[in-house]
């Protein structure tokens, strides 16, 4: 195992534990698609929601969302997801369409539906890993719609604080041809030492003119938002202590560690994003995603 503390062990698939918190993100991409001006669009997301008996009363419609866009979790925080899976979601298709890259490698992947809704260019293969119990139930929900995929999808169960190299390598992937690599929602729950494993190893094996999206938070004491409107209402209204999911030990600067390899970067905020979408989270006080940054890395070609 790669670190040695863990929060989110006890549970495996998405009815609790951190397998949880994908089932929170597909129900904040349902509304998004819902929203008249919605800035993604997944139909699959409220597929999810509703075959999972945790969420049963979740809402997966802006309209139904007690408290409208005032609701901390399902009008901000929805908002915020909705955000980030554009953003991410035009990464990784520059990626593919303007970079001419055609592996893709989803790194706590979830229910993350882009293998299913977006436009891959032929030849492209996506990479999904996450822990096996959260993929079975994705896959019993995929197979009940009879969905196909838009490229080629390679399910990757293992876990992230162990040995996924030898996964992803048994897997098909290619070391030697460019990749793009997203970790949307992951880094803050796995252990230090996995964190730096990880960006260690998606260096080693990016060829150059590869391509990694992450998503870091920057507090060093992450308790400082713990009574932020965010944190309190999900655990108020869905039961998800966000908190006590998170890995809470000083974390590595990734991003400066990718620089020292060579890479170059860049390290936004959400609300860059929000503005030059025209929709989306602005700061607040006492803002649990003031310290969320979305850094976007290159490898250079020599
Ligand atoms: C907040 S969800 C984000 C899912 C997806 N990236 C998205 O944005 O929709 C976090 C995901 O990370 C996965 N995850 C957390 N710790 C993991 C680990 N140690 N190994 C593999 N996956 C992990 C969870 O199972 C969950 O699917």
């Amino acid at each position: 195992m790669v670190g040695t503390t863990s929060r989110n062990t006890e549970v495996e698939g998405v009815e609790g534990g951190v397998g949880l918190t994908a089932l929170l993100v597909a129900a904040a991409r349902a509304i998004e698609t819902h929203r008249h001006d919605a800035l993604a669009r997944d139909v699959f997301a409220e597929h999810f929601v509703r075959a999972a008996p945790a969420c049963a009363e979740w809402p997966v419609h802006p309209g139904t969302v007690e408290g409208g866009d005032a609701n901390p979790l399902w009008g901000r925080f929805a908002r915020y997801f909705g955000l980030r899976t554009r953003v991410l979601d035009d990464f990784l298709l520059r990626s593919a369409h303007t970079g001419g890259v055609r592996q893709v490698v989803l790194l706590g992947a979830g229910l993350d539906a882009r293998a299913f809704r977006l436009d891959w260019p032929p030849g492209c293969v996506v990479h999904e890993i996450d822990r096996e119990g959260v993929l079975a139930f994705k896959h019993k929900v995929l197979d009940g719609l009879s969905a196909t995929p838009k490229a080629t999808r390679v399910p990757v169960a293992v876990d992230l604080r162990a040995d996924w190299v030898t996964a992803l390598a048994a897997a098909g992937f290619d070391p030697a041809a460019p990749s793009v690599w997203l970790a949307e929602g992951l880094l803050f729950y796995l252990p230090p030492a996995a964190e730096t494993y990880l960006i260690d190893t998606v260096h080693r094996l990016s060829a150059q003119g590869s391509a990694l999206a992450f998503e870091v938070k920057l507090e060093k004491d992450l308790l400082v938002y713990r009574d932020s409107p965010l944190y309190t209402s999900t655990a108020q209204q869905i039961g998800i202590d966000l908190l006590s999911l998170f890995a809470r030990e000083p974390r590595p600067d990734s991003a400066g560690d990718l620089v020292a390899k060579g890479w170059s970067t860049s390290v936004h905020t959400p609300f860059e994003f929000t503005h030059r979408h025209g929709r989306g989270p602005l700061p607040e006080e006492n803002d649990a995603l003031a310290g969320n940054r979305w850094v976007f890395a290159d490898k250079p070609r020599r």
